[in-house]
């Protein structure tokens, strides 16, 4: 393993750590006594952490965003040509009109044998950093080849299936199209983008509660805007299920029972016995196509999910701080809470919106900071603070957990990886960076943290 830097972790007084626990619980469980989303400032809070992004990220700078890769890649999610046995595409297992689900607790492959998991859904995964439910995949390009592949989905190896495509004057002239100026435009990377590009599309339609969002008050029942007042409050559905997609792109274990083998999800990918049976917080936008529900489909409806929310929860050490422990919701607040799901399912047919993605400009001019022998950086609100640190070559990266929940706090570069392995509140990872260059890290567990770090050439 490539380590440039030795990594300690030290802890503050377990009581300090556990003040600070106990405070930002209470700031995580929201505004339960003024649940009143009548309040103007009650709504305007809400309406601006809800508020639907103007366009799609970019995407990796090896495939920039173009409508004629995704229209390339949109037929081929459709054509079963894709699977060994010529009857399954990618479409059999995401159907549009389920929410991009199949209806069924596990998938069924190409050999009508059953997978390990459900289906998920394929909405608003442009913003998700890792894919599947364990997370194990890192961008939709690095996704779409393992169910082609996957025996037991598509079985279809992607190099003969290449060959194929290059052979047929149809498929030519469509990579062509998608891909001009390359000579051989029909390749296992092209086949990739095209499939990422077209999923990038896949952003979920407008509903009522965007329009809500937007300001138009009636746009809501009364009672779908008591649901979103519980689900944001008491109910603490928010700590996960946050922003305009409803996720926040993070893996937790919520508790499920699991069968007789468990499926451990995100741990044995991260190696973290902590993570155990953690799995991605999927959007909940569409929910109400979705049923069944959980990595593992075993909830019928979104009655038997707040059952499980309330009453289901397997205690066990790897539940998250994040996680209600003993929610009790009154059979009103339930109702409410239903209702307001609903207002985030779009009407059938809704047409898709019209995202665009930035233009390609050049990356914003940066301002340096200087580097330091020392910088200390905070993870607050699960949230790097400051979002750079620039260091002196050797100089020692200080990240402390001052934050309720537990990180792991990786760099995963071709030149150096490095892992914090569990950080507990109260803990301090202390990284000496000796090699020039440019880093990224990020968390595990919540990987839509991300620290920018530089560390300078020696003089
Ligand atoms: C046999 C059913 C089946 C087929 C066919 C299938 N998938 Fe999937 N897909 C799944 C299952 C099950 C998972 C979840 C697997 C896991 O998490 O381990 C999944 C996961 C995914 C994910 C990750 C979603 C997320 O939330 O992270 C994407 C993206 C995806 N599939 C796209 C595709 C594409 C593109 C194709 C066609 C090339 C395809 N799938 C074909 C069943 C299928
Ligand atoms: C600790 C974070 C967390 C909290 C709090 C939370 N969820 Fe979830 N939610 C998740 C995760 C993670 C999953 C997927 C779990 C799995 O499949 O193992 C999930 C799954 C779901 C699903 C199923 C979606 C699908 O595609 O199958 C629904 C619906 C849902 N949650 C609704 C809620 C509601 C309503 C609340 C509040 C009562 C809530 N969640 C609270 C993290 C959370």
């Amino acid at each position: 393993m490539r380590r440039a830097a030795a990594w300690l972790a030290d802890g503050l007084l377990a009581g300090a750590a556990l003040l600070l626990l106990s405070a930002s619980l209470l700031a995580l469980a929201g505004p339960a006594g003024s649940a009143d989303p009548g309040s103007p400032a009650e709504s305007a809070a809400l309406r601006a952490a809800y508020r639907r992004p103007a366009g799609l990220p970019e995407g990796p700078a090896d495939n920039p965003f173009t409508a004629e890769k995704a229209q390339l890649g949109r037929r081929l999610f459709f054509d079963p040509s894709l699977s060994a046995s010529g009857t399954m595409s990618c479409a059999s297992c995401h159907q549009p009109a389920r929410g991009f689900t199949d209806g069924l607790s596990l998938a069924r492959g190409n050999d009508g044998g059953e997978l390990r998991r459900k289906s998920p859904t394929l909405w608003n995964l442009a913003w998700a950093p890792f894919l599947f439910w364990d997370g194990r995949a890192e961008g939709l390009e690095a996704q779409a080849e393992a169910p082609i592949e996957a025996h037991e989905e598509m079985g279809q190896p992607l190099g003969a299936l290449v060959e194929r495509m290059g052979a047929d004057p149809a498929w030519r002239a469509a990579f062509a199209t998608a891909f001009p100026g390359q000579a051989r435009p029909v390749t296992r990377e092209n086949l990739v983008r095209a499939i990422a590009s077209w999923e990038r599309t896949l952003v979920s339609p407008r509903t009522r509660f965007d329009a809500w969002v937007e300001g138009e008050e009636a746009a809501l029942t009364a009672a779908e805007r008591r649901g979103l007042s519980v689900f944001h409050g008491p109910a603490g559905c928010a700590n996960c299920h946050e922003g305009w997609a409803f996720t926040d792109h993070a893996f937790y274990d919520i508790g499920l029972p699991g069968g007789r083998v468990p499926d451990l999800g995100r741990g044995p990918v991260l190696g973290l016995e902590r993570a155990d049976r953690a799995f991605k917080t999927p959007t909940l936008r569409e929910a109400i196509r979705r049923a069944p529900y959980m990595h593992d489909g075993s909830l019928p409806t979104l009655d038997a999910v707040l059952d499980h929310y309330e009453g289901g929860v397997v205690d066990r050490p790897t539940l998250p701080p994040e996680l209600p422990r003993r929610l009790s919701l009154s059979a009103g607040q339930r109702a409410d809470l239903i209702a307001f799901l609903g207002t985030l399912t779009s009407p059938p047919d809704a047409p898709l919106p019209e995202m665009a993605t930035p233009p390609a400009a050049a990356p914003a001019a940066v301002a340096s900071i200087p580097p330091v022998a020392r910088a200390r950086v905070s993870q607050r609100g699960r949230q790097f603070a400051p979002l750079r640190a620039a260091l002196t070559p050797g100089g020692v990266l200080e990240i402390v957990n001052d934050d309720t929940t537990a990180h792991n706090i990786r760099i995963d570069a071709p030149e150096l990886t490095l892992n914090s392995g569990i950080q507990d509140p109260g803990q301090t990872v202390r990284w000496r960076m000796e090699k020039p260059g440019r880093y990224t890290a990020f968390c595990g567990i919540h990987p839509k943290m991300r620290l920018e770090i530089e560390v300078a050439a020696a003089r």
